[in-house]
């Protein structure tokens, strides 16, 4: 098949594809991009234009690397002498680590805004923009700006795909965030991919931006011992057969990371959508009391058999007396009554009705080995909500209504993707985020990487769609 994108083989092309990455050196990542994002076409004497904007360091590496020789790479100043721009890069990751206040952010974003609007003509149609940024903690509060920017320029360009780089490259003296007694690890970066679409209106003037009210600072009873780790890569057993009946199910080792990490022995642990008990079975193990709610019958039966068995397995260690208990149950009609006060809720819902996308290659080979590709048909079952916009209000008030359960100064963890939909971007990590924090006090991310799935070569030759191996793990704190 003739590649139409870049001048890449399908062998360099796959591993772009993995929509997590960890890296060394902004300007390596930046030629990679570059030969992702551009083509050379000898025949018709067509040589890429491309604008940046980043150090003047980095500016002279690209345009000297030999990799990307045939390239024409001037600096955003620079502008004016191109008529036409095949890619564009906004390297703001300094820019954000320099930030002391929201309205700093704000001129940022309104200086990036007429930046891209004065390229913007010059760009070519299906042509990519990259945006490096970065969230960041301000005096105590925790502010997603990379996500406010994925947001923001949404409303103007189409915002194609997202990748989140590690960075290994930080000076081994670089602070961890420090937030009352939460410590986390700053080195996570997001690289954000927006496309300018063919008949593009490219109205800047009307977009807004994205209300935060995250200003609450963290505080927090709690003294953990130790860092909590901003990425995971886990690699979770071989499912067992009563597992793999469940089209999504999360890895136990995951969930206990975060149950050691925010409770303490003896403490209630909650899930309101356990699937195949999860939660429970990391919270039983660790010797935490275990709780929850699921919709459908079939799998909270399923919950409560591999509860039962590990508690009356005689490897079960011998611990203070543990507590389990599961009702199926609608996740918005749990109150009070139900559970004892929780000190914490770890939790994945459905991610949106994706499981009902007949297309998915995940979906094709689940329904050749006659498995259930969709958690239920229930008109209750928050996967068969086809609106985007009612799924996430629907979601939003069974975590504010969870609230009341929580116990102040106690935590929720969330684990959730952004999700791609039929060549759009649904940033629904990034939307709970924004619609939790009016009432729970966001906490910086962390993320649970996949690394044992094969990459599929979507797109390949024509355009760029990632491989989305990284769920969100999405923190919020109840406050004191
Ligand atoms: C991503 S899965 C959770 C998987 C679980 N963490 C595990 O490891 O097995 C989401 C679950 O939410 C359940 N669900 C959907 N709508 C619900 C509702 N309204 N109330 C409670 N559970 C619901 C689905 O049945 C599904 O099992």
């Amino acid at each position: 098949m003739k590649n139409r994108f870049n001048n890449l083989t399908s062998k360099e092309w796959l591993p772009f594809q993995k929509s997590w990455f960890r890296f060394k050196d902004t300007t390596d990542l930046l030629i990679q991009n570059i030969l992702f994002f551009t083509q050379i076409r000898e025949d018709e004497a067509y040589y890429p234009n491309i604008i940046t904007q980043n150090s003047k360091e980095t500016l002279q590496k690209l345009q000297s690397d030999k990799a990307l020789a045939g390239r024409r790479i001037l600096p955003f100043e620079q502008q004016a002498a191109f008529k036409r721009i095949d890619f564009a890069v906004f390297d703001l990751l300094e820019a954000v680590h320099a930030l002391q206040s929201f309205s700093d952010f704000e001129i940022l974003l309104t200086d990036l805004a007429r930046k891209i609007h004065q390229i913007a003509d010059k760009l070519v149609d299906r042509k990519f923009i990259l945006i490096l940024a970065q969230n960041k903690v301000i005096d105590g509060v925790f502010y997603p700006f990379a996500w406010l920017i994925g947001k923001y320029f949404q409303q103007i360009l189409s915002l194609k795909d997202e990748k989140i780089g590690v960075n290994l490259g930080l000076p081994e003296n670089t602070a961890n965030i420090q937030l009352n007694g939460l410590t986390t690890e700053e080195n996570l970066v997001y690289a954000l991919y927006f496309r300018k679409d063919e008949m593009a209106s490219l109205n800047f003037k009307d977009a807004i931006i994205p209300e935060f009210k995250n200003k609450i600072q963290l505080k927090t009873n709690l003294r953990f011992q130790s860092v909590f780790p901003s990425y995971q890569i886990v690699k979770p057993p071989r499912r067992k057969k009563n597992e793999i009946l469940h089209p999504a199910k999360y890895p136990e080792v995951l969930i206990e990371s975060f149950i050691e990490h925010f409770t303490k022995p003896g403490e209630n642990v909650f899930d309101p959508m356990s699937g195949t008990g999860s939660t429970q079975l990391a919270a039983l193990t660790l010797g935490r009391n275990a709780y929850g709610s699921e919709l459908s019958p079939f799998f909270s039966d399923i919950a409560r058999e591999r509860c039962s068995l590990l508690l009356s397995s005689p490897d079960f260690p011998a611990r203070p007396k543990v507590e389990f208990r599961l009702k199926t149950k609608d996740a918005r009609e749990i109150t009070a009554y139900d559970f004892p006060p929780l000190h914490y809720i770890i939790t994945s819902p459905p991610y949106w009705d994706m499981l009902n996308m007949k297309g998915a290659e995940n979906q094709a080979k689940r329904r050749k080995q006659g498995l259930q590709t969709n958690y239920s048909d229930s008109g209750r079952d928050l996967g068969n909500i086809a609106d985007y916009q009612a799924f996430l209000q629907e979601l939003t008030d069974i975590y504010l209504q969870l609230y009341d359960l929580l116990l102040p100064g106690r935590y929720l963890t969330i684990i959730v993707k952004n999700i791609k939909k039929k060549g759009r971007n649904f940033p629904l990590a990034w939307d709970l985020s924004l619609a939790l924090s009016k009432k729970f006090i966001l906490c910086p991310e962390s993320f649970w990487f996949q690394d044992d799935l094969r990459i599929a070569p979507y797109g390949y030759g024509n355009t760029w769609v990632s491989n989305t191996f990284h769920h969100y793990c999405l923190t919020f704190q109840k406050p004191a």
